[in-house]
C-alpha cells in the first residue's frame, strides 16, 4: 500500500465529517447489540426466569408490567423497536457524514485531475489517450471514493460491531463465542475470493464499455465518411464483436455473483446451526437459558455482514489502490515549465531564429534542421514550403508548445524559454492550422481570445469588430440565431471557411502584438482572401505577422518569405528576390500564376 496514504489529507481537510461518523458507527452498533438482550429477556420471562431490565428496571410501574406476562411482552417489544429506530436513524446520519464525505473527496480529486490535464504538455497529451484520461477522471476516482466512502465506513463498523458484539457474547459464555465464531473466518477468505474475482470481472467490463464508447464516439464523428464510403455494415459488424464480447464478460460475472449469497447464506446457516445445537446442549444440562441461545443467534446473524464485508473491503481496497496509483502518476506528472515565471512585459514582435533544430519525441528524424533568420517588430514574414516541410512545427516551437531541441529561438531579443509562457500566449494571436470550434455558441467561440473582458456591452462590441475583420459577420448575421447560433456537435455545420474566419476573428479580438497564420485562409476562396488581407493590412500596421500558406498570393507582399523543404530552410528573401532564383517558390508562383489564368478565361 503505496498509494492510498496519499489520500490521508482528506481526512484532515474534513475532520467533522469523519469524527461525527465514527460517532455515529459507535452509537449506532452500542444500540444495535441492546435489541437481542431485549430478545434474550423476553423468552427468559416466558420460562419463568426473571431478569431485571437495565436503568428502569427499579421502576416501581415496570416491575407492576411482570405481574400481567401478556403487556410486560408487548412493553418488550415495544423497546426493541425503540432501539431499531434509534440504530436506524444513526445509522442514516453515518452514512450522510461519511458517504457525503467520500463524495466531497470524490469532487476535489475530479477537479485536482482535471486541472492537473489543463497544465500539461502537449507531449502527455500524445503519450496517453483521450479515453484513458477520461477513464481516470470517471472510473479511477469512482474507486478511490468506494475505498474513502463504503471502505472506511465498513471498516469503522466491523471494528465497532465485533467490539460491541464479543463483548457481549463473552460476557454471557466464552465457550459458545468460541464455537459459533469458528466458520466466519472461513467465509471471510470466501468472500475475499469470490469478490476478488467479481472485481476483477468489473475492470474487465469497465474496459469494453470504454472500448465500446469509443467505438461508437467514433463511428458517430465519422458517421459522412462511412456513409459516403458505404461502409455501415462493417461498423455495425464490428460494433456487435464488440458487444458480444461485453455480454460474455457480464453472463461471466453473473454466473460469480450468482454464487455469492449461496456461500454467504450457507455459512450463516452452518454458524447458526452450531450456535442452537450446542446452546441446546447447554440448555438440556440446565447451564444456560434457552434465551441466551436465541441472543446468540441474533448476534451471529448480526456478525455475519460484517464478516462478510471484511473480504469485500479487502478487494476494494486493493482496487482503490490501483487506481490511486494510477491517478498519482498523473498528479505527478510536471509541467514543462512554470507558466507564470519569467518575463511579462509588453512584447513588440521582433523574431529571431539561431541555428534552430527540433526533433519530436520519438521521432528519428528531425523535423526542423539548422533554421536561422530575424525578422523586425512591425514586419511580416512569409512561410511556404510543401506539406511536411515543418511549417507548422516552427509555429509550435514560436509559440512555446514545445522547446526546441538545438540552438534559441528570441522574441524581442528573449529567449522564449525567459518569457513567462502566459505573457508569451497572451500577446501572441495563433490561428491553427485545424481551427477547433467548441460546443457552444459562435459568440463565446470568438469572445474565447478576448481573455478577461468583463463589461458584456464592450465584449459585444469587440467580437462583432473582430468579426467584420474576418470577414464573417454577414455570414454571421445571416444565420436565423446571428451570434447566439451554436456550433459543433449540437449545433450548425460550418464550412471549412466559415471555421477558419470564426478562428481568425477569435485571434483578432485578443489584439495579439505577433500575429500567426497557419494556412488559415487556405479553404477562402481568393477573392474572400484578399479582402481578409487588406483588413489585416490596415489592422495590424506595425503589428508583426507570420503567415503560412500555400498559396503565393497570401505572402507576396511580406517583408521577408521562407521557403521550407524537407525541414530545412532552402532559400529565404523577398517576392522579387526569390523570384530571381530558380527553386521551389518560383516553380509555385508560376503554376499558380497559370492556373489563375485558366481560372479567368
Ligand atoms: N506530433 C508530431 N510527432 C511526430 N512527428 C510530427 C508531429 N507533427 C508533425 N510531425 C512531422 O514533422 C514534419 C513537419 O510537419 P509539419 O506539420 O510542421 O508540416 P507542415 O509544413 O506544416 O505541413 P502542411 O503544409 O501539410 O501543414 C512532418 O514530417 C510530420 O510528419
Ligand atoms: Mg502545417
Amino acid at each position: 500500500m503505496k498509494a492510498l496514504p496519499s489520500l490521508n489529507r482528506f481526512f484532515w481537510k474534513y475532520p467533522w465529517h469523519i469524527g461525527l461518523g465514527f460517532l455515529f458507527v459507535a452509537l449506532s452498533n452500542y444500540f444495535g447489540i441492546l435489541a437481542p438482550k431485549m430478545v434474550r429477556i423476553a423468552i427468559d420471562f416466558l420460562q419463568g426466569k426473571k431478569s431485571e431490565l437495565p436503568v428502569i428496571g427499579s421502576w416501581e410501574w415496570v416491575k407492576n408490567l411482570e405481574n400481567t406476562p401478556a403487556n410486560y411482552l408487548i412493553f418488550l417489544g415495544a423497546i426493541i423497536l425503540l432501539y431499531t429506530i434509534v440504530r436506524g436513524v444513526l445509522m442514516y446520519y453515518m452514512r450522510q457524514t461519511l458517504i457525503v464525505f467520500s463524495r466531497w473527496a470524490e469532487f476535489d480529486l475530479k477537479n485536482e485531475l482535471f486541472q492537473k490535464y489543463t497544465e500539461l504538455t502537449l507531449s502527455f497529451f500524445r503519450k496517453n489517450f483521450t479515453g484513458d484520461l477520461m477513464s481516470r477522471i470517471a472510473e479511477d476516482v469512482g474507486n478511490v471514493r468506494m475505498y474513502l466512502g463504503p471502505g472506511i465506513m465498513y471498516i469503522g463498523n466491523l471494528i465497532f460491531m465485533f467490539g460491541f458484539v464479543l463483548y457481549a457474547m463473552i460476557d454471557v459464555s466464552p465457550k459458545l463465542t468460541l464455537y459459533v465464531l469458528a466458520p466466519l473466518p472461513i467465509l471471510s477468505i470466501a468472500i475475499f475470493l469470490v469478490s476478488k474475482r467479481i472485481l476483477l470481472r468489473s475492470t474487465k467490463i469497465q474496459q469494453q464499455l470504454a472500448r465500446l464508447t469509443g467505438a461508437a464516439q467514433e463511428t458517430f464523428s465519422g458517421i459522412r465518411t462511412i456513409r459516403s464510403f458505404h461502409r455501415q455494415a462493417a461498423f455495425s459488424a464490428d460494433f456487435e464483436k464488440e458487444m458480444q464480447e461485453m455480454y460474455d464478460a457480464k453472463l461471466y460475472l453473473v454466473k460469480i455473483e450468482a454464487l455469492f449469497f449461496p456461500i454467504i447464506l450457507c455459512l450463516i446457516g452452518l454458524s447458526t446451526i452450531l450456535t442452537i445445537y450446542l446452546g441446546g446442549i447447554e440448555v438440556m444440562k440446565g447451564t444456560m437459558g434457552a434465551g441466551t441461545v436465541a441472543e446468540f443467534v441474533i448476534y451471529v446473524n448480526m456478525l455475519t455482514w460484517p464478516v462478510a464485508s471484511v473480504g469485500w473491503v479487502a478487494s476494494l481496497i486493493q482496487q482503490a489502490e490501483a487506481s490511486q496509483q494510477r491517478i498519482l502518476q498523473f498528479l505527478n506528472e510536471k509541467p514543462d515549465y512554470d507558466k507564470e515565471a519569467g518575463f511579462s512585459g509588453s512584447m513588440q514582435g521582433a523574431i529571431a531564429f539561431q541555428k534552430v533544430s527540433f526533433h519530436y519525441p520519438d521521432a528519428t528524424e528531425n523535423a526542423l534542421k539548422n533554421i536561422d533568420f530575424s525578422l523586425e517588430s512591425g514586419q511580416q514574414l512569409g512561410i511556404v514550403g510543401k506539406t511536411g516541410s515543418g511549417k507548422s512545427t516552427l509555429i509550435l516551437l514560436l509559440a512555446r508548445l514545445f522547446d526546441a531541441s538545438n540552438g534559441n529561438i528570441l522574441i524581442d531579443g528573449k529567449n522564449v524559454k525567459e518569457w513567462s509562457g502566459t505573457a508569451l500566449r497572451k500577446q501572441m494571436g495563433v490561428v491553427p492550422q485545424e481551427p477547433f470550434l467548441f460546443s457552444d455558441t459562435i459568440f463565446n467561440n470568438i469572445a474565447l481570445g478576448a481573455g478577461d473582458e468583463s463589461d458584456p456591452e464592450q465584449l459585444k462590441k469587440r467580437v462583432e469588430e473582430a468579426a467584420k475583420l474576418a470577414e464573417i459577420h454577414d455570414t454571421i448575421e445571416g444565420f436565423q440565431d446571428g451570434y447566439q447560433t451554436m456550433v459543433g456537435e449540437r449545433g450548425v455545420t460550418l464550412s471549412g471557411g466559415q471555421k477558419q474566419r470564426i478562428a481568425l476573428a477569435r485571434a483578432f479580438i485578443g489584439r495579439p502584438k505577433l500575429f500567426i497564420f497557419d494556412d488559415t485562409l487556405s479553404a477562402l476562396d481568393t477573392d474572400t482572401e484578399h479582402k481578409i488581407l487588406e483588413n489585416l493590412q490596415q489592422e495590424t500596421k506595425g503589428i508583426t505577422t507570420v503567415i503560412i500558406s500555400h498559396r503565393i498570393s497570401s505572402v507576396q507582399a511580406a517583408q521577408r518569405i521562407l521557403v521550407l523543404n524537407d525541414g530545412n530552410l532552402a532559400a529565404v528573401g523577398t517576392h522579387e528576390t526569390l523570384l530571381q532564383q530558380p527553386g521551389f517558390y518560383k516553380d509555385l508562383f508560376e503554376k499558380q500564376q497559370i492556373a489563375e489564368a485558366e481560372g479567368d478565361l
